[in-house]
Order: C-alpha cells, then sequence, then structure tokens
C-alpha cells in the first residue's frame, strides 16, 4: 500500500490556528464520500483497532467473529491458549470460514468446499486431495493472520504490516486510563455477555466527538438531569474536572471525586443495601494503590478516546463502544459492558440497569446523542455553513472537561494520518499535552 503525502481532496479540512485560539473543522469531513473512502486506507488500514477483550475468549477454543475496520476477523483462542485474529476469509475460494458471531470450536470448516482448518489457523482437512498436484502443500494455505497484541485485557489488531509502534507505543498516554479502568478488578475485568449492535445516520467522527464531550451533557440530557434531580441524586456540575490529551489522537476527560461521587459505580446511586460490601472493596483498594490512587481509581468518572474509533466510558458503569463509518453519512456501533469478574450478584444487576438505563442505546443518554448527530449530519445539507467549531478552552493550561481538548487531539491526529503522516508529533501540538509522553 503507497501513502501519497497528499491531501486526498480539496482545500485543508482542518484549521487550527493557536495564535487565534480558532480550531475549525470543514463540514466535508462528515459528508465527502471521497474522504470517507480516504480514511478506510489511511487510518482504518494503518491504525491499531480495537477487536475485543480477551475475556470474550476465555478458553481455548473459544472465538468471536466480528468486523473490524470494515474487515471481517475472527479472534480465537487456540489449543495452545494463545490468542490470534485471523482473517476470515477462506485461503481457498474466499468464503467466510466462521459464519457464527461467537463459539467454542477446535477447528474451523469452511462452508463451501469442506477446507478445514484449526484453531490455531492451519489447513488441517481437504477433501478429495488428489485432485491437486504434487506442489499442493497445505502448510500454505493456512488462515491469514493478522498482527495483534493485547493491553490489560484489551486486543487490538493492525492491517499494516510496517505499522512502526509497538501496540503499547501507539496507546500513548491512553495506557494511564486502561491501567485504571482493568485495576478495578482484583481478579481481572470481563464483558459482560450480550452486545448491543445499533447505528446512526450520521458520519462516524461525530459519535468519537459526542462521546468525550460533556458541554452537552446538561442540555441536551435534561430529561435525564430531571430525573437525578428528582431523586435528590446530583448529576455532574457543569464545570470542573479536566480534559487530557493522551498523544497520537488520544483523549480523556475526567470529573474528579467530588464532582463524581454521587455518580461513581461504587456507590451506586439505588444501592444503598450494597454500599457496606463497595467499601469493604474500595478499604482493599487503598491498602493495594495508596489513598490517592484507590479514590482515583474508585471514586471518578472517565471517557477514554481511544484513536481512531474506541470509546471506554467509565461513568455509572463501564461501556466499550466501538464505532465503525459505513460510508460518509452512516455509522455502526457496537457496545458492550464490562465489570469485574467476580462481582457480587447484586451489584452486578444494579451495574447492568445503569448501564442499560443510560448508556444503553434505549437508555437515558444515547438515544439523546443518537438523535442529535444525525441532527448534525441534516444540518450539513445546508452547506452555507462551511465549518464546525472546536475551539472551546484552547486558552486554557488545564482544560475543563466541558472544553474541548479531546475531540481536538482526535481531529490533530486525523489530519496528520490524512496527510500520509504517521502521526510524529510536532512541538506545538506536545505542549498541548500537559506531560503525557507519547512515545
Ligand atoms: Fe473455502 Fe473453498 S472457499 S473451501
Ligand atoms: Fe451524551
Amino acid at each position: 500500500m503507497t501513502i501519497q503525502p497528499r491531501r486526498p481532496v480539496g482545500d485543508p479540512v482542518v484549521l487550527d490556528d493557536r495564535e487565534r485560539l480558532s480550531f475549525r473543522v470543514d463540514r466535508r469531513a462528515y459528508t465527502d464520500d471521497d474522504l470517507a473512502a480516504a480514511e478506510m486506507a489511511r487510518i482504518f488500514d494503518r491504525c491499531w483497532l480495537y477487536v475485543g477483550h480477551e475475556s470474550e475468549v476465555p478458553v481455548a477454543g473459544s472465538y468471536v467473529a466480528r468486523d473490524v475496520g470494515g474487515r471481517p476477523v475472527v479472534m480465537a483462542r487456540g489449543s495452545d491458549g494463545v490468542i490470534r485474529v485471523f482473517a476470515n476469509s477462506c485461503p481457498h475460494r474466499g468464503a467466510l470460514i466462521c459464519t457464527q458471531p461467537a463459539g467454542q470450536a477446535r477447528s474451523f470448516r469452511c462452508p463451501y468446499h469442506d477446507w478445514t482448518f484449526s484453531n490455531r489457523g492451519d489447513l488441517v482437512g481437504v477433501p478429495i486431495p488428489d485432485g491437486y498436484g504434487p506442489g499442493f502443500r497445505k502448510a500454505d494455505f493456512g488462515l491469514a493472520q493478522h498482527r495483534s497484541d493485547s493491553y490489560r485485557g484489551f486486543v487490538f489488531v493492525t492491517f499494516d504490516p510496517r505499522q512502526p509502534r509497538s501496540l503499547t507505543g501507539y496507546l500513548a498516554g491512553a495506557t494511564e486510563y486502561l491501567d485504571l479502568i482493568d485495576d478495578q478488578s482484583e481478579v481481572g475485568m470481563e464483558v459482560i455477555q450480550g452486545a448491543q449492535l445499533h447505528g446512526a445516520r450520521a458520519n462516524w467522527k461525530l459519535m468519537m466527538e459526542n462521546s468525550v464531550d460533556i458541554y452537552h451533557f446538561r442540555a441536551l440530557h435534561k430529561r435525564y438531569v430531571g430525573y437525578m434531580e428528582s431523586l435528590g441524586s446530583v448529576p455532574p456540575r457543569r464545570r470542573g474536572g479536566f480534559g487530557r490529551a493522551l498523544g497520537l489522537g488520544h483523549g480523556a476527560n475526567e470529573l474528579p471525586p467530588a464532582a463524581a461521587r454521587p455518580l461513581a459505580y461504587w456507590t451506586p446511586m439505588f444501592g444503598e443495601s450494597v454500599r457496606p460490601r463497595i467499601e469493604a472493596t474500595a478499604a482493599r483498594f487503598v491498602d493495594r494503590f495508596g489513598a490517592a490512587r484507590a479514590e482515583r481509581i474508585t471514586h471518578t468518572n472517565r471517557a477514554l478516546l481511544i484513536f481512531p474509533n474506541l470509546m471506554i466510558i467509565d461513568a455509572i458503569a463501564i461501556t466499550i463502544r466501538k464505532i465503525d463509518p459505513v460510508g460518509a453519512g452512516q455509522m455502526a456501533i457496537t457496545s458492550v459492558a464490562l465489570a469485574p469478574r467476580d462481582e457480587d450478584p447484586e451489584i452486578r444487576e444494579l451495574r447492568k440497569s445503569h448501564y442499560l438505563t443510560f448508556l444503553g442505546p434505549a437508555g437515558f443518554a444515547t438515544p439523546d446523542d443518537i438523535e442529535i448527530v444525525e441532527s448534525c449530519q441534516r444540518g450539513y445539507l445546508n452547506r452555507a455553513v462551511r465549518y464546525s467549531d472546536l475551539s472551546r478552552g484552547m486558552d486554557k493550561e488545564v482544560p475543563e472537561t466541558t472544553d474541548e481538548l479531546p475531540a481536538r487531539e482526535f481531529w490533530r491526529q486525523w489530519d496528520r494520518l490524512m496527510h500520509g503522516d504517521d502521526g510524529h508529533l510536532d512541538l506545538a501540538h506536545r505542549a498541548e499535552l500537559q506531560g503525557a509522553d507519547p512515545r
């Protein structure tokens, strides 16, 4: 694959003027079919992309099949216990070798001509083998395996054999937040079985922006805020917390303990009966991590954006959201909930309830978010206004959660990659990273 070091179409898309504190994005970025096609080649074919969580393939033979970056793949734990990511395409003539979304298998049999592959990817069976000449070797027809790696249980793949970064290097400052999430269990985290598959008639980047946008919370989610107030619980303050750029397009928002305490998982809104059990766990965390880090793990809310298309929202419950483009004007969203593996059953039920009532596609928040990103997409049809503005907080040393620093970090990396730049940081960009070391 050749990456052309030039803009794919037309004028600059991201206008980043640090002197005038102006950050604008040309709305073609959300509507233009050529840009959408270029994104697949320059971003999704190159970056490390989230595939799934190790807990989804817990034992030898477990597998999941899903699309990643527009490509069908299988993540399988082989009989040797190793997790691999294979192309879900038969080396013979191309059919999907795995047609179930998840399961347990010693081997995968292609339904077209019954070639059979072990769960380690080796071709182990070919019907009527004497039809092939003497040069035919099964070893030449194993499943194509993609480069994959995991960090704290989160499995990623890259389709670029020349991707220069290790997964940890690619994740840059985002590892700090993945640590805060994975440290919430003493025995490991797990994806709660079942995924919510939904979508929106809007560009995928609108949902990435929305997921790290706290500015809209009280305006757009009035029903939820009103409901919470009617219960005597206090939703996050309009101000407070901080936003961070974590390098290489990743960003986070973090609500501090004082603002987040009423909403944090550890003191559930509707679960006074479980409070003593939660506080006992929190006390053990103080022993494990010290008071300051324990409080950060157990009492803060955070939204983590991992470039290009992974969101982990750790507020009320934890949701992992994979947001995939389907052309310029549509996206597919896969949401799952993450939880401590050994969670108390009553607390698990509370978590699932919180997940569904707020973060789920039919909860208090997500339908508002879907409706508003679709509204933006429709608004772009009137081309009189060319740019969207994402300049909030550019003048601040430590932007708040209601500022737009994580979204700017996303767009700066988007712009670099769309130029064919591999994402090395310029000095001005480093200044806004607030200490995160991207290498
Ligand atoms: Fe898979 Fe022929 S395409 S066996
Ligand atoms: Fe929202």
